[in-house]
């Protein structure tokens, strides 16, 4: 944090002022000695004379923070255009767009800005834009050319998220069609997607008009930058025809503790024993500061684990696989790498999506190592045997295999992309799971039987930057007169959830301002999810107190998530048959009504259901009859 002195200018010597200034300097040292600061020049020229390249650096050279501010000194934006920056994970983007705009000297949002769904901190003079992968695939089908933008830089590649996927192929075509020629328009329909209006069949007359647009507005090649932090960079090369790559190594930093676990329960669970331990230890030695970091902690205690622990103290950061690489954490000098992670699956056949502890991969392993140890010697510690090591696949399966893609094929209809078998993808997702996503689609209302996004229920849900089902819901909901009650609903779905909290700690929480960030995270979300239903037109309205009116919306949106009570206790997926447990943490968990439904399905030692709603049985058949006429 820039110790900042609002008051004004009393500081004399030692005082804020001069802290402040300090700080200015050792960032401006920090920056000079990175390790790409050393190839400032060769990647500007690199840049210049390529409109593809890849970039691999180790994490912490500089490439994040840097690279967008060496193409903003090197003029790329002039008239005004942007370079675009865009980050597989929230918190990315956020805390680095922080530490630019520091580095700058700027306000957030002026020159520096970012943008994640439902944050938006961005002005007409933002010029370096960092931003969630899947933002930038929305702004796409608001702008074909992407022409805001001068340069588009892919961040974590490697990640391979679905996002992160889609993206490079939507750019590729992008990149294409700004350079004109009628024959070189992409497979992508792009005239189709003007606003959300989609024409339906397009004619010579409309591709014309399109290319006349994009020499009108005499658009420059939109340069495009692949950033990894895998040394494998030969996949985005051949995905681009041989475009070059540039390695940038690095030599760097020391001290501190980081261990990689799978998640928020782990960590909590972990950090309470720590700190057991710590008080059987004699005082002097109990100098420990644990600090955690997991992508649902909210913003500012994220960012604690960027400040330097208390003089004598050591810290130990808990981590999920989030520290792997989307944030660089100073001073790291020991990781504790249990080999494991959290990842989320999706099973074709149930058509489910789940969160499972998998084995880390033989890259990630690596990466986590890397982490360690920058400054001087450091060292890793893995929790299991070698030859456990030796059985761990190369590299990480790209998220796009292993996941629902609905969401994903919903944006490319939405983009004009009517072949989603077809797509150039970098890489393939399995063919039953494109399968599974159209036939949810088509469940949901949102294709028409050739398989188009159907009029307007199909626009509609593409408009809005939620899950499928979500959406659907907000629709259904404008019809069933409970859209405000739909709206908050939605909106607490897609933040993420203050319910993950452990109830013990609730009341220490709220004392936390966690509540508080919580509701305002909401009610932001809320805003922004009810600007887009205006904008769309939907009724909006309160059912008050008749809870059977929005307890049916639910069931007529979530129908495909609907479990009957076995028997035992537990629960029957009607749709997929699976079995599955209410979440202990749910306030149904004792309740156990016969029939339910539930927004997400976690399996961890059990198939755990989450977000669950009471429903009737009856309505199924009333509310779904598209699937469960035939069903029963
Ligand atoms: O992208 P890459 O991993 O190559 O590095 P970066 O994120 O640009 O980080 C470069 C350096 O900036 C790191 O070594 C950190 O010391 C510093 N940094 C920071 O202090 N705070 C941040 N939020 C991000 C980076
Ligand atoms: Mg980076």
């Amino acid at each position: 944090m820039p110790s900042m002195d609002p008051a004004g200018s009393k500081g004399s010597n030692g005082g804020p002022k001069a802290d402040f200034f300090a700080r200015k300097q050792r960032i401006a040292q920090q920056r000079k000695s990175l390790p790409i600061a050393s190839v400032e020049k060769r990647l500007m020229d690199e840049v210049r004379s390529h409109d593809i390249l890849i970039i691999v650096g180790e994490t912490g050279s500089g490439k994040t923070t840097q690279l967008p501010q060496y193409l903003f000194n090197a003029g790329f934006c002039r008239d005004g255009k942007i370079i675009g920056i865009t980050q597989p994970r929230r918190v990315a983007a956020v805390s680095v767009a922080k530490r630019v705009a520091e580095e700058c000297g700027v306000e957030m949002g002026q020159r520096v800005g970012y943008s994640i769904r439902f944050d938006d901190m961005t002005s007409s003079s933002t010029r370096i834009k960092y931003m969630t992968d899947g933002l930038l695939l929305r702004e796409a089908l608001l702008d074909k050319y992407l022409s805001k933008y001068s340069v588009i830089i892919v961040d974590e590649a490697h990640e391979r998220t679905v996002d992160t996927d889609v993206l490079l192929g939507i750019l590729k075509s992008v990149q294409k069609a700004r350079l004109g020629p009628i024959n070189q328009l992409p497979n992508i329909d792009h005239t189709k997607a003007n606003n959300g209006v989609v024409i339906d069949k397009e004619n010579d007359s409309q591709r014309a008009s399109s290319l006349n647009q994009c020499r009108g507005l005499k658009l420059s090649p939109l340069k495009l930058i692949i950033m990894s932090a895998s040394l494998d960079a030969r996949g985005f090369s051949e995905y681009f025809g041989g475009a070059r790559a540039v390695h940038i190594h690095l030599e760097e930093g020391a001290g501190d503790v980081l261990v990689f676990l799978t998640g928020q329960e782990e960590i909590e669970s972990v950090e309470r024993l720590v700190l057991e331990k710590l008080l059987q230890l004699p005082e002097e030695k109990r100098k420990l500061k644990v600090l955690p970091i997991y992508s649902s902690l909210p913003s500012e205690k994220q960012m604690q684990v960027f400040m330097p622990a208390p003089t004598g103290f050591r810290k130990v950061i808990l981590a999920t696989n989030i520290a792997e690489t989307s944030v660089t954490i100073p001073g790291i000098k020991y990781v504790i790498d249990p080999g494991l992670v959290k990842a989320r699956t999706y099973s074709a056949r149930t058509g489910m999506e789940s969160l499972v502890v998998v084995p880390t991969s033989k890259a990630q392993a690596l990466q986590r190592s890397g982490r360690a140890g920058r400054e001087g010697p450091g060292k890793c510690f893995r929790l299991y045997p070698e030859r456990e090591f030796e059985k761990l696949s190369d590299s990480t399966v790209p998220e796009i295999k292993r996941c629902n893609l609905s969401k994903v094929v919903l944006q490319l209809k939405a983009l004009g992309v009517d072949d989603i078998i077809g797509f150039d993808f970098m890489e393939k997702p399995l063919r039953e799971a494109v399968i599974k996503s159209l036939e949810l689609l088509a469940l949901l209302g949102a294709l028409t039987e050739e398989s188009r996004l159907s009029k307007p229920v199909g626009h509609q849900m593409a408009r809005l930057p939620l899950d499928p089902t979500h959406a659907k819901a907000l629709i259904l909901a404008s019809q069933f007169n409970c859209l405000e009650e739909m709206l908050i609903t939605v909106a607490m779905l897609s933040v993420e959830s203050i319910f993950y909290v452990p109830r013990e700690k609730l009341e220490e929480v709220a004392v936390d301002n966690l509540f508080q960030m919580y509701v305002a995270c909401v009610l932001a979300a809320v805003r922004q999810i009810r600007e887009n239903v205006e904008q769309m037109g939907l009724h909006i309205a309160s059912c008050g107190d008749d809870m059977l009116q929005f307890r049916r919306c639910l069931a007529a949106a979530f129908f495909l998530n609907a479990a009957l009570k076995q028997p035992d206790g537990t629960y029957r997926v009607l749709s997929s048959g699976q079995s599955v447990q209410i979440h202990p943490s749910s306030v149904l968990f004792r309740t156990k009504p016969d029939c339910l439904i539930f927004d997400e399905l976690v399996r961890t030692n059990h198939n755990y259901i989450r977000n669950v709603s009471r429903v009737d049985y009856l309505w199924l058949p009333e509310l779904a009859p598209q699937y469960y006429t035939l069903k029963e």
